[in-house]
């Protein structure tokens, strides 16, 4: 038996069932608490904590609320800043969370969610078509991740066309998450935090980083990278070779100015590179991915024949003894076959 198992069996001989909580707690104690601090840059909760519902899907666990939550607290009270009137604004309030949390901590909280009939605070509220009539220290923003989990008809009520979670693609998502992003910026007070939990996911099998596709607004405070347990797929099996997504982001932005607003995001194309030139492409690699698109073999006139409208080959007279040289220059990695016929030194999937 090795170390390993010999120490499995001892915890569960302790502690029962509760021996892998613990040691995943043990595991992910020393990167969550450094330097004195109890928030860093990674966070995990094995257990969940009080508060809200685990049995609403995508909950929270208090515990993610009441990390940020204590640190702002903490900040204002260090500036020696009045925080009598603190206020924590939860937009997308789900199982109510953040309330049990504010409560515990002794601040205001406004709580909406677009289910007519939300755990508590406002029902009804639409995130892309009503107004935030307040405003907030914080705000803890958990947006359904895309259709990962669907709310409208499925956790409340019928399907509703606003619900981010029933967006027609992710590229819909993340305008409507943006459009959310800003109006939330918006209604913060200065000096506030807008806090924003988010995973990556895979949808219809595509990846996408919802935290590096969203905007970024204010002054960037800290990206908190956190550990995922208890989630639903990790009971399935699967088949495929894959990364399986084990965590999500809290991204934390601070409005330092109430007036000015800075922002950025993600800017998203494709650059087809038989019609575009640029710097990082060489002769060499405009070669090789023609080749590649060809399935790894090339006679020297389809290579002339593609290439010849490219910018590369219209700034080049001389464009066909170019090609012809390339090849001579990288015997390596083009092979020849044949009279004018070549192949690459590797296979094209
Ligand atoms: C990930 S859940 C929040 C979970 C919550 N943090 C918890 O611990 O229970 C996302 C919530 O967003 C709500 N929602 C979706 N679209 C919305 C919209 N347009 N306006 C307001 N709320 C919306 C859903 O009803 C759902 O309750």
């Amino acid at each position: 038996m090795d170390k390993m198992e010999k120490a499995i069996q001892l915890l569960r001989a302790e502690f029962g069932e509760e021996w892998q909580k613990i040691v995943q707690s043990l595991g992910v104690q020393d990167l969550c608490s450094r330097c004195g601090k109890e928030l860093t840059s990674f966070i995990a909760y094995p257990e969940r904590g009080e508060g809200g519902s685990s049995k609403w899907r995508g909950n929270c666990s208090p515990k993610v609320v009441e990390a940020i939550l204590k640190y702002v607290l903490d900040t204002k009270k260090y500036y020696r800043q009045d925080t009598s009137h603190f206020t924590l604004l939860d937009p997308m309030s789900g199982s109510g969370t953040s309330k049990t949390v504010a409560d515990r901590f002794g601040v205001n909280s406004i709580l909406y969610d677009l289910n007519p009939t939300p755990a508590c605070g406002m029902g009804n509220w639409n995130a892309l078509k009503n107004d935030v009539n307040d405003s907030a220290d914080l705000i803890f923003f958990h947006p359904p991740y895309h259709d990962i989990i669907k709310y409208s008809g499925n956790m409340w009520g019928k399907p509703h066309e606003d619900d981010l979670s029933r967006c027609i693609n992710y590229n819909d998502f993340i305008e409507k998450l943006n459009f959310v992003i800003k109006k939330l910026y918006i209604s913060l007070r200065k000096d506030g935090r807008l806090a924003i939990l988010v995973g990556d996911i895979r949808s219809n099998g595509e990846f996408h980083s919802i935290q590096s596709d969203m905007m970024k607004i204010g002054t960037p405070e800290s990206f908190i990278v956190k550990g995922q347990y208890s989630c639903t797929s990790d009971s399935r099996r699967y088949n495929k070779p894959f990364i399986p997504i084990v965590t999500e982001y809290m991204v934390i932005f601070r409005k330092d100015n109430p007036l000015i607003i800075p922002f950025s995001w993600t800017r998203t194309g494709e650059c087809d590179i038989t019609k575009r030139d640029c710097q990082t492409l060489t002769w060499y690699h405009l070669i090789r991915s023609v080749m590649e698109q060809l399935g790894g073999t090339a006679e020297l006139s389809q290579l002339y024949q593609m290439l010849e409208n490219h910018p590369k080959a219209r700034a080049n007279i001389h464009y066909k003894e170019r090609i012809r040289a390339t090849l001579y220059e990288h015997k390596d990695t083009y092979i020849q076959t044949g009279n004018g016929q070549y192949r690459l030194n590797y296979t094209v999937v």
